[in-house]
């Protein structure tokens, strides 16, 4: 079956997120959107009743079928956050152990009359297909799809640059480790120079960083050093050795000695580069513990504001849902 194009799948007749399956193709005033929408929900974490009443009556289920620590639990602190009811379902122990496949899950789930799937799986394209294959009404949120998109992810690390540099433009920034196998990477790449940093390079070794990426703007780096000079900002990845067939590594030491973020190799980039991480961090395999607990580390920073473009992008499909019910409603009435 041929697949919709992105931008038709995910956005209403009126150009308005309906779900949020990808960066691609989404233009630089809705990401600017996002982040503003995100940076008023930011003051909210500190004041001592952290609710607002966008999502009340709605229900919301976060479908993680692959493990996760910070999405599925800032997914689900931004839902409640905004009065959703949450469900959590536990794959593990879901009918889904008994041979139910995705799409009779998400069926029943629909008969619940649910509003929104956070979906996280490991086959790339997964949220797009869902997305294709619900009752159009639910809002689909992709929370991490194979090696393909992490959108969510993405657009928190925009919110942590922007606040620590004040903006993208004249920006350096090296994303360094396994972007091969990195949806959070290829993502970023898309949101980097949709918001017009000046450069981004992938630095890793030639397995772990093929030069097709070059295709996507990025500048192709095989060396820490070169990679890191000059920087404003590095974003540093974890090896995803689950992901990994065949040796594409000679060890984690090697990769350490020669990749790996250390208060020396730190001292490469500017002196006010802020070092970023999605998590899970390994320590002492892509980055060291001086440096990944050190001052110029924005990783705790970026699980904070993870919270805050959830609730963006929740409270934004789910406008875009109803904004799209009323108008076919509207044509219906004619
Ligand atoms: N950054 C990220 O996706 O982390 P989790 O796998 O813990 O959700």
């Amino acid at each position: 079956m041929m697949r919709s194009e992105p931008r038709a799948v995910q956005l209403n007749e009126h150009g308005q997120l309906k779900h949020f399956l990808t960066l691609d193709g989404l233009d630089k005033t809705l990401l600017t959107e996002i982040l503003d929408r995100a940076e008023s929900f930011l003051s909210m974490g500190e004041q001592s009743v952290k609710k607002v009443p966008l999502l009340r009556g709605k229900t919301v289920v976060n479908l993680f079928f692959e493990n996760s620590t910070r999405t599925r639990t800032t997914f689900e602190l931004a839902a409640k956050r905004l009065s959703a009811d949450v469900i959590n379902l536990n794959i593990e122990t879901s009918a889904t152990s008994k041979g139910e496949s995705l799409l009779d899950t998400l069926k029943n789930l629909e008969a619940m009359q649910s509003d929104m799937f956070i979906v996280r799986h490991s086959d790339s394209g997964s949220a797009h297909f869902i997305a294709e294959h619900c009752t159009p009404n639910i809002a689909i949120i992709n929370a991490g799809d194979g090696r393909h998109a992490h959108p969510t992810q993405a657009m928190l690390d925009m919110l942590t640059i922007r606040r620590h540099k004040g903006g993208f433009e004249g920006l350096k920034v090296a994303i360094v480790g396994d972007i091969l196998h990195s949806r959070v990477a290829r993502s970023q790449l898309q949101a980097l120079t949709t918001l017009g940093v000046s450069e981004v390079r992938l630095v890793g070794p030639k397995t772990l960083v093929p030069s097709f990426f070059a295709e996507m703007g990025a500048t192709i780096c095989h060396d820490l050093e070169a990679g890191l000079k000059d920087v404003d900002v590095i974003v540093m990845l974890r090896l995803q050795k689950e992901r990994m067939k065949g040796a594409l590594l000679p060890s984690e030491s090697e990769f350490y000695r020669l990749y790996g973020l250390t208060v020396e190799t730190l001292a490469w980039a500017k002196p006010d580069a802020i070092v970023m991480h999605p998590g899970p961090i390994n320590r002492g395999v892509e980055i060291s513990s001086e440096v990944a607990d050190g001052k110029q580390s924005v990783i705790l920073d970026q699980v904070t504001n993870g919270i805050a473009v959830r609730m963006a992008v929740m409270s934004m499909a789910m406008s875009g849902q109803l904004q799209s019910a009323d108008s076919s409603a509207a044509g219906e009435e004619k």
